[in-house]
C-alpha cells in the first residue's frame, strides 16, 4: 500500500490547511474525508431524506457520485465545493455520520484513494479507522474558543454571514456528537503525534508535522 499521512481532530483546528500544504510539500493526493460525509449530506437533503434512519442512507453512500476533480468536489457532475460549506451542511454531514453503515459503505472507497506516491488524509477517524496502519499519524486540536473564532474570519472572509457565540455553541454540539457515537468516534489514534494548535500559526503547525516525516519516512 501507498504510504499515508492520517490528519485527524475536530473541526477548525486547521486540519484542511495543513493537509494541502504538506500534501503540496511531497507532491502526494489529498483525502479530504469530511468533504465526502458533507456530500452525502447535501444528497440525502435533496432527496427528502431523514437523516437519522441509516438504512436509505447507507444504501446512497455506496452508489454516491462523488468525485474530486481539480481542487472541486463534484456530485454527480455538479460542484458543490460551496454548497458543502456553510454551517448547516457540517451539521448534516455529523448527523448521516455518525450511523454505522454509512460508515462501514464508505469504508473501502476511502481506502482505494491511498495511491502513489502518498496519500494525506484528513478526517475524525483516518488513523484509528481507515488507515489503522498508517505510520504517521498526527492529532490536531485546539479550545472551541479559538476554533470558533477561526470559522468565523473565514466566514467573515468569504464575505459570509456569521455570528460568533453562535458557532461556538455550534461547534460544541458538533464536537459532543463526534466524541459520543459508538462507532469511530473522534479520538486520537494511540500512536498518533499530539500537536495543540490554539497558540500556533499554520506555518508553525507545518514545520512540526514536517519534523515528524523526516523522523518517520
Ligand atoms: O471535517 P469536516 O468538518 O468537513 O467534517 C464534517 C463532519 O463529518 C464532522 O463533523 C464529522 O461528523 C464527520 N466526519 C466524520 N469522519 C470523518 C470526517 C468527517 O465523521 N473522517
Amino acid at each position: 500500500m501507498s504510504p499515508v499521512i492520517t490528519i485527524d481532530g475536530p473541526s477548525g483546528t486547521g486540519k484542511g490547511t495543513l493537509t494541502c500544504l504538506l500534501a503540496e510539500r511531497l507532491g502526494w493526493q489529498v483525502l479530504d474525508s469530511g468533504a465526502i460525509y458533507r456530500v452525502l449530506g447535501l444528497a440525502a437533503q435533496r432527496l427528502g431524506y431523514v437523516l437519522d434512519d441509516p438504512q436509505p442512507l447507507a444504501s446512497l453512500a455506496g452508489v454516491l457520485p462523488l468525485q474530486f476533480s481539480d481542487g472541486k468536489v463534484l456530485l454527480d457532475g455538479e460542484d458543490v465545493s460551496d454548497a458543502i460549506r456553510t454551517e448547516e451542511a457540517g451539521a448534516a454531514a455529523s448527523r448521516v455520520a455518525a450511523h454505522p453503515s454509512v460508515r462501514e459503505a464508505l469504508l473501502e472507497w476511502q481506502r482505494r484513494m491511498a495511491r502513489p506516491p502518498g496519500l494525506v488524509a484528513d478526517g475524525r477517524d483516518m488513523g484509528t479507522v481507515v488507515f489503522p496502519q498508517a505510520p504517521l499519524k498526527v492529532f490536531l486540536d485546539a479550545s472551541p474558543e479559538i476554533r470558533a473564532n477561526r470559522r468565523y474570519k473565514q466566514l467573515k472572509g468569504k464575505g459570509l454571514d456569521a455570528n460568533l457565540p453562535r458557532l461556538v455553541a455550534d461547534i460544541r454540539e458538533r464536537d459532543a456528537r463526534d466524541l459520543s457515537r459508538a462507532v469511530a468516534p473522534l479520538r486520537a489514534a494511540e500512536d498518533a503525534v499530539l500537536v495543540d494548535s490554539s497558540q500556533m500559526s499554520i506555518a508553525e503547525v507545518l514545520d512540526r508535522v514536517l519534523e515528524e516525516v523526516r523522523r518517520v519516512f
